[in-house]
């Protein structure tokens, strides 16, 4: 069989083996809690997706803070992976960490606002450059407001996407392009109704598509990452983002910029980095210190556009609706105290500062690695993140990043490195770096990878 790798799947099936029967007798701990948690867990874990690490059972943890974890078992992990960037910037920073004992006695949630909240808005808006704000749960709600208030704003109701997106469990995202059509993302459980009625999918760096779709005149707004993180990496050629920005105003339609991976790149992201000037902003994940929170900013034609939406459903409804948008727990007291402590101390440009040039250092680190074992993969690299992927040259579209998928490989690599006290991201090749994150920790991922693909590739057979 072939692979974009050029690894053989034979090979990788024997490498993995060991390392299976390696993570089983390493862990007895891990193994009898997944085993207790069979009976009362559905899949023997809190959350599905939980099951989907490479290991053989989950991996349970003990405790984390700044760049480490540990495991159940006692081994001591350095972690590249940092919750997929809800801990960015270290696991239980000391100041959120402190943010949430003072408020524990103080009321966790009250559906009322207090100081906390008058301070973050402040902040955000220093910081993003936006002047009005709202706080939700998690990213995906934010993604999933700005949704509502886009279609309301300009009275349209297709969303555009990038083929290879995700930005949450956002019904209206679970789409894909295939030659030139919108399609339902594969896997999808329960879908009752056609996500294509209403959403539009292209390829990511593909101008002419964007002006294709936008010419339509039905398209409510773009919403995209300004890098795409979750196919894989995907930077932006050179001016597409600015084409997106140009192009949906050409054609009346918003610009939603969803920063919640992209962050990672500058203390304004990708936003103020490349001045990007979206219409609505989003970031969640990282915001509260890994207290879940969601922020979405957006600019005053907005914030005006929004009020007069807010009226005309108010007539509609004789002053009795609901605006559809909401969840009890958002915006709660003991997210607004961490999300405030984690912007005035933790997410600072001195954090941005250490994070960048280590991701630099394992990029150059993940080349030279590339090089000495004369593998046809490539590094693409965006601020504090960077990932190793099984294709020549760094993808243009969320279809290339896709064909270069090598599960079984990827997985027996995140396995090896688990096995030796590593975590990087699942599902693909992603690493973070943060504030807690040494110059040792990278060289240590650097030369246990190195280990790695050297066992692997003196298999007989292994290259392609
Ligand atoms: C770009 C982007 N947006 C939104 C989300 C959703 O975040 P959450 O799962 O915290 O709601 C994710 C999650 O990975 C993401 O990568």
């Amino acid at each position: 069989m072939t692979t974009a790798s050029g690894i053989s799947q034979v090979a990788v099936d024997r490498f993995v083996a060991a390392e299976r029967e390696r993570f089983l007798s390493r862990n007895p701990k891990s193994v009898a809690l997944a085993e207790r948690a069979r009976h009362s867990l559905y899949g023997g874990v809190p959350m599905h997706w939980m099951a989907d690490w490479s290991t053989p059972v989950p991996l349970f943890v003990e405790r984390a803070k700044g760049a480490r974890f540990f495991d159940v078992d006692g081994h001591e992990y350095i972690d590249f992976c940092l919750g997929d960037t809800g801990t960015m910037f270290g696991h239980s920073p000391d100041p959120v960490a402190r943010a949430l004992a003072e408020q524990a006695n103080n009321g966790l949630t009250t559906m009322l606002p207090g100081e906390d909240a008058v301070v973050c808005g402040e902040l955000l808006a220093q910081r993003f450059g936006l002047p009005y704000w709202q706080v939700t749960a998690t990213a995906t709600d934010s993604n999933r407001y700005v949704l509502r208030w886009a279609r309301a704003i300009t009275q349209r109701k297709t969303l555009l996407v990038f083929d290879g997106c995700y930005h949450g469990t956002v019904d209206d995202v679970m789409v894909r392009e295939r030659d030139g059509k919108t399609v339902h993302r594969s896997g999808l459980v329960g879908q009752a109704y056609d996500l294509t009625e209403h959403s539009r999918a292209i390829p990511f760096n593909d101008v002419a598509a964007l002006e294709a779709a936008l010419a339509q005149g039905d398209v409510c707004a773009l919403l995209c990452e300004p890098a795409m993180t979750n196919i894989g990496m995907v930077l932006p050629d050179p001016g597409f983002m600015q084409k997106c920005r140009e192009l949906t105003r050409k054609y009346g339609s918003l610009l939603i910029i969803d920063e919640t991976h992209t962050i990672s790149t500058d203390i304004g992201g990708c936003t103020r980095l490349w001045n990007l000037d979206p219409d609505f902003f989003v970031v969640g994940k990282p915001i509260a210190g890994g207290v879940p929170c969601g922020i979405f900013g957006c600019s005053a034609a907005m914030a005006d556009a929004m009020t007069q939406a807010r009226h005309r459903a108010s007539a509609e409804s004789h002053g009795h609706g609901h605006s559809g948008m909401g969840t009890t727990l958002s915006a709660n007291a003991l997210a607004m105290h961490c999300m405030r402590a984690n912007l005035e101390q933790v997410m600072t440009q001195a954090a941005y500062d250490h994070m960048l040039p280590l991701a630099a250092r394992l990029a150059e680190g993940f080349r030279q690695l590339i090089d000495k074992h004369d593998l046809k993969w490539s590094v693409t690299e965006l601020g504090a993140r960077c990932e190793f992927q099984f294709c020549a040259t760094p993808p243009r579209t969320g279809a290339e990043a896709e064909a270069a998928f090598h599960d079984e490989l990827q997985m027996a690599l995140h396995l090896y490195l688990i096995n030796r006290g590593i975590l990087i991201t699942p599902f693909h090749n992603m690493t973070l770096c943060c504030p807690s994150t040494t110059t040792e920790d990278v060289d240590k991922l650097i030369t246990t990878l190195d280990q790695a693909l050297g066992e692997l590739l003196a298999i007989p057979g292994a290259r392609l």
